[in-house]
């Protein structure tokens, strides 16, 4: 029997996607007349608007309309949650960047040219641009959070040894490669149907219609593909699909926005700057008896998703490690900069990389292999719980870490690490290396419990062939190829006669963001259903002809049989469809087991986690600070997976990405509070280049999902780039074989001016 799951097929897209016929927003032949829209933006961080003068704007070449925050005829408002991001200016600027009106006309260049003979007269206010900034002035955007189990100061000052310190985690822009685009066509009846690069059509369905004072259904959203998201696409799409509807419906032509980079850039959220404060409370082995930990969370001008995002790094700071006492408090920072938003790991990365550095200085402090003081605390499986409350049950954490440090020689390879930067060659040419090795548990679900929930229509026609929609939305990750992978499966078919369709709001309503890694987890499940739903109904047709059980039949290679009597499976549709039996049927999933208090900090907030370890090792010029990844070793756990190939994917995109966050990707705002990184060429994604020469990875063989997935496998979206946490680690163990001050954590990005400068104040130590 041929299987359709567990099997690496191609990307639906990959062909397209190389050829580069595959469509994105930009792609799509503009219907005649489409006016083309430039988004003004604030000039200044903080700023009370005096006046706005845009007659000249109105009387240039080509402009056709010229939009404020007093055309929209609903609400001025494109958030997510808080009602607190308006589409335009209306009294305040708070930050630089924001959008304030908008101009369309016959060209982008028109309309562009034409936004800059605006008059606006401000008043500058005070802005607060940074983490420091917020805290000293105790501005916050949401209320504090503390999480805290045990008596944790009692586990500090009865501990043999304590430590504090402190550090930053950068921020990331998502430099996904399509960058914001809407496409609104007006239609008919004071509707309009939006083409958006979203991963949330729902919410750009119901931010149109609220901006435009519509019902829901007047309002449809229409997702084919995007190129890329990784949680960019989230909330930040509502913004531009308000404002391409808004021109739609005041001018009945079809609109467009479409951000060039340098825009995109500085309008839109980033990940979550941090920095945290710990004191960590251990024994003489390294065993931790309790941690103090402070997070400081830039959030921006607005809540956004920042409620979600910083809960979820307080659910990560025990990472791996089973913490008895445990006090973890949240600052959500409001700043005048960009309201920060979802980015892939949605602030679990920046509360793991928190723990992992409390491993790092309590094994510096000892004089430890950091693995070591890793594994006297990883969690113990059914036995512990977390500090939220929630018992560990799966933790597979442990076995993956020994199978990976084994195949990888992971202590010969230190030991022969250790020697060479002792030796004279390392101080010959000033090169120093350095190893680590980290491990990943990241919790899969929704924090927000009601939004794991998934629906999805299936469809096959009559002559045998599927036409599968779901609520998940497709940006490169593989989703549509999994969840067609499983209908294939359900039917005993060949995959290409699934055909995955375009994400639409007025086929499967109510959806949740494609987002915390469980497109597949979700509308695999959906779709699975739905599927069903049609076989059991086939089941029927075909038992009364082949006179036996439906349970008896199977369905597999393209035909049904029943012991030796065979029928093809499109010659069965077409006999249930004379018989008038319905061949399209919808499927719903609702996460089991999950529940959580939000107050309180305590449930059972994840279905399952997912676990990874990784090695890296390094090379760094003393002398420069420039540096290499010599080689990474990956064993992840994808559960069974539904597709190894796409997976791996991941597992290398992800990892990838994390290490571009941890080192070169510096985001850099001047005094005034204006985004000067905001193109490629002073923001440094990594290139095919930077990719490591020696890369290995894996997904772990014996991976199983013990809860009732999707054919028992495990979201694989996010963990990966968590387990890039070893590159910024391994520097951090080169600068240190450098130094007697062993133990000076390094602030993220890692980059060579930042590496020189921590060698340059260890010398002067
Ligand atoms: N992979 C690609 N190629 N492009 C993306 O935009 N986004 C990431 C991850 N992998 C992303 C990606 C993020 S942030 C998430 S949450 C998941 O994919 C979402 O898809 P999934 O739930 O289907 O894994
Ligand atoms: Mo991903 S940050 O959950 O979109």
């Amino acid at each position: 029997m041929t299987r359709a799951v567990h099997q690496s097929t191609p990307h639906d897209s990959a062909s397209l996607h190389v050829a580069g016929s595959a469509r994105y927003i930009d792609d799509i032949p503009e219907p005649p007349g489409t006016l083309h829209v430039y988004v003004a933006q604030s000039p200044h961080a903080h700023a009370k608007l005096i006046t706005l003068d845009l007659e000249a704007v109105k009387r240039a070449p080509d402009v056709v309309a010229v939009l404020t925050a007093q055309d929209i005829p609903g609400t001025n408002d494109c958030s997510p949650v808080m009602g607190d991001d308006p589409v335009f200016i209306s009294s305040h600027a708070l930050y630089c960047g924001q959008s304030l009106f908008a101009v369309a006309a016959r060209s982008r260049d028109a309309a562009r040219r034409a936004a800059s003979l605006a008059v606006a007269q401000w008043e500058p206010l005070p802005a607060l641009l940074t983490i420091e900034d917020a805290m000293a002035a105790e501005s916050y955007v949401l209320d504090t959070r503390t999480l805290e189990r045990g008596d944790v100061d009692h586990a500090l000052q009865n501990a043999e040894h304590t430590l504090s310190e402190r550090f930053h985690i950068g921020g990331q822009d998502h430099f996904y490669l399509e960058g914001q685009a809407c496409l609104v066509v007006p239609s008919e009846d004071g509707g309009v149907h939006v083409r958006s690069s979203t991963q949330h059509p729902t919410e750009v369905q119901h931010t149109v219609a609220k901006v435009l004072g519509l019902a829901d259904h007047a309002v449809t959203c229409e997702v084919r593909r995007m190129g890329g998201g990784f949680g960019g696409k989230e909330s930040q799409p509502a913004l531009f699909a308000s404002i391409a509807a808004l021109v739609a419906h005041h001018t009945g032509k079809p609109a467009k926005v479409r951000l060039d980079r340098d825009d995109d850039m500085v309008m839109t959220g980033k990940r979550h700057d941090f920095r945290v404060d710990f004191t960590v409370g251990f024994d003489a082995s390294g065993v931790i008896a309790g941690v103090d930990v402070v997070h400081a969370v830039r959030c921006g001008m607005s809540a956004d998703l920042s409620a979600a995002i910083a809960d979820r790094a307080v659910f990560h700071a025990d990472n791996c490690y089973h913490l008895p006492a445990a006090r973890i408090r949240s600052f959500r920072c409001l700043t005048h900069t960009v309201s920060n938003t979802a980015f892939r790991g949605f602030g679990g990365p920046q509360g793991m990389l928190g723990m992992e550095q409390i491993i790092a200085a309590v094994a510096a402090h000892l004089g430890l292999d950091p693995l070591e003081v890793r594994r006297r605390n990883f969690y113990r499986p059914g036995a512990d719980t977390t500090p939220y409350g929630m018992v560990v049950e799966d933790f597979v954490a442990d076995q993956i870490v020994d199978e990976l440090a084994d195949s990888a020689d992971y202590s010969e390879r230190r030991a022969a690490i250790v020697a060479y930067n002792a030796s004279d060659a390392a101080a010959a040419t000033g090169i120093r290396r350095g190893i680590a090795l980290t491990p990943v548990k990241f919790g899969i679900s929704f924090t927000t419990t009601h939004l794991n929930q998934a629906g999805a229509l299936v469809q096959l026609y009559s002559d045998g062939s599927v036409l599968l929609n779901h609520g998940g939305t497709e940006m490169g990750q593989g989703l549509h190829i999994k969840v067609a992978q499983v209908v294939a499966e359900v039917f005993g078919i060949a995959l290409d006669r699934v055909r995955p369709s375009s994400t639409r709001t007025d086929k499967v309503p109510n959806t949740s963001a494609t987002a915390a890694s469980s497109g597949s987890d979700l509308n695999g499940m959906a779709a699975l259903r739905a599927a069903e739903t049609i076989r059991d109904r086939l089941a029927v047709v075909a038992a009364e002809r082949f006179n036996c059980a439906p349970e008896d039949l199977t369905f597999a290679d393209g035909t049904v049989s029943c012991a030796d009597q065979h029928l093809p499976f499109d010659a069965l549709v077409k006999a249930a469809y004379l018989a008038r039996v319905s061949l399209s049927a919808t499927g719903f999933y609702a996460t089991p087991k999950i529940h959580y208090d939000a107050e309180r900090f305590q449930g059972r907030p994840f279905y399952y986690f997912a676990y990874g370890a990784a090695i890296s090792e390094v090379s760094v010029d003393t002398l420069t600070g420039e540096y290499r990844v010599d080689r990474v070793d990956i064993l992840h756990d994808a559960g069974r997976s539904l597709n190894p190939a796409i997976d791996l994917g991941q597992v290398e995109g992800g990892f990838i990405q994390g290490m571009g966050w941890l080192t070169t990707e510096e985001l850099w705002w001047d005094s005034a509070g204006r985004l000067r990184t905001h193109a490629p060429s002073t923001y440094k994604i990594p290139t095919a280049g930077d990719r490591p020469r020696d890369v290995r990875m894996a997904l772990w063989d014996q991976g199983e999902n013990r809860e009732d997935t999707v054919h028992k496998s495990k979201a694989v979206g996010e963990p990966p780039l968590m387990l890039a946490i070893s590159v910024l680690q391994a520097l951090q163990e080169a600068i240190w074989a450098e130094s007697s001050q062993a133990g000076m954590l390094l602030d993220s990005p890692a980059t060579p001016e930042r590496l020189l400068m921590a060698l340059a104040s260890q010398h002067n130590e």
